[in-house]
């Protein structure tokens, strides 16, 4: 579905950010039930025809590649519990583009060989505690082992491998040298997430650890010449830091504290085929619906970028925030 027509210019925001970054969530649905990220009760799922079928994801990938988009990645809920995702994986990766994942892990041992075959370099792993009992709590299934058995089958397999780890106060804070110490004979990137607001995850700044608060930890641990910063990647989401003579990294994504709108490349495309233009966006626009109307979609994913706020959706009272005020998907239905 290349258009030729297209004049090919990349998509462009009103504060000149080039977005060549899509993240397409697969699904709704997941294998686990982290409180940070699924309601307590759940989501209500629509009837299936409301998302897009394989195909769909597919078709409109190949408008964003076509539109400068050269870095997609896969999330969910757990995107490799999409049916078919298989087929997106292989057909994806035919495009000239970058391919990640966003994944919990869970069953990503028996996706191995497809991922290669895709040349996938870079996997992300969510994994909240390294105590199992804590994990299974947070998380309400009993998978530790899988997961972090899964961590090592892909590293031994030479993936590239970023663990994410959202700090909520009181619940696995005190874990932060732990994962730390993992990095020193271990080539992983360790990445802190403050923890964010979203529907029905009850949030509150009390609860969350601020990029300030994590270094602090770290200099008492290791001292302040224990540890360098190291190079962020263009349009970085986490700044990096490593301890001295370590193989792996450590870095804290702050978008609470310490936001990194500035060179946001980013554009979401949600399982019922919605542009969000940023996490925390409360307009979307129904690419899907304009999909199946075959209407032209470039038109519409340029208003769409067009209409992005320069930070966090526009939230400028973002300070004044409550658990009461948030007007966003539960983070469940946007994929992160
Ligand atoms: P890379 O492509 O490796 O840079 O991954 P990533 O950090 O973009 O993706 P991942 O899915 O691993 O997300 C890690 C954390 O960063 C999650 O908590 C996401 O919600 C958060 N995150 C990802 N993209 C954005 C973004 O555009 N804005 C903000 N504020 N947070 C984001
Ligand atoms: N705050 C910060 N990060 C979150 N994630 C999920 N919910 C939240 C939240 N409330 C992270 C998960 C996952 C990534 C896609 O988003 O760690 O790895
Ligand atoms: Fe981009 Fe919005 Fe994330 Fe800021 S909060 S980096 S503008 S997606």
């Amino acid at each position: 579905m290349i258009d030729e027509k297209s004049n090919n210019q990349p998509i462009i925001d009103k504060y000149g950010r080039k977005h060549n970054y899509l993240r397409i969530s697969l699904t709704e649905r997941c294998n686990l039930r982290c409180s940070y990220c699924m309601p307590e009760n759940g989501v209500i799922l629509k009837e299936k025809s409301k998302y897009m079928t394989s195909e769909e994801v597919i078709d409109i990938a190949k408008v964003f590649v076509n539109l400068g988009v050269t870095k997609i990645r896969l999330t969910g809920g757990e995107p490799l519990i999409k049916k078919n995702v298989d087929k997106i994986i292989i057909e994806l990766s035919k495009l000239p583009i970058e391919l990640s994942i966003t994944t919990n892990a869970v069953n990503i041992n028996q996706f191995i060989p497809i991922l290669k075959k895709a040349k996938v370099k870079s996997i992300n792993v969510s994994l909240d505690s390294l105590k199992e009992e804590r994990f299974n709590k947070i998380s309400k299934r009993n998978y530790f082992q899988r997961v972090v058995s899964n961590i090592k089958l892909l590293i031994k397999n030479n993936f590239n491998i970023k663990v994410n780890v959202v700090l909520i106060k009181g619940i696995n804070d005190d874990e932060i040298c732990d994962f730390i110490n993992w990095t020193i004979q271990t080539k992983i990137n360790i990445r802190f997430i403050e923890f964010m607001p979203f529907d029905g995850n009850n949030w509150g700044w009390n609860k969350k650890i601020s990029y300030n608060e994590i270094l602090r930890k770290v200099e008492k641990n290791y001292g302040s010449e224990g540890y360098i910063k190291i190079n962020d990647n263009t349009n970085y989401t986490s700044r990096n830091f490593k301890l001295k003579g370590s193989k792996g990294s450590f870095g804290i994504i702050s978008t609470i504290t310490n936001p990194f709108c500035d060179s946001c490349n980013r554009i979401r495309l949600t399982a019922d085929g919605k542009i969000k233009n940023c996490l925390f966006s409360q307009n979307e626009t129904n690419l899907l619906s304009a999909l199946r109307q075959k209407r032209d979609l470039e038109e519409i994913i340029r208003k769409s970028i067009d209409s992005k706020h320069y930070e966090r959706g526009g939230n400028i009272s973002f300070e004044k925030l409550t658990e009461k005020t948030i007007k966003n998907r539960p983070m469940i239905t946007i994929g992160g």
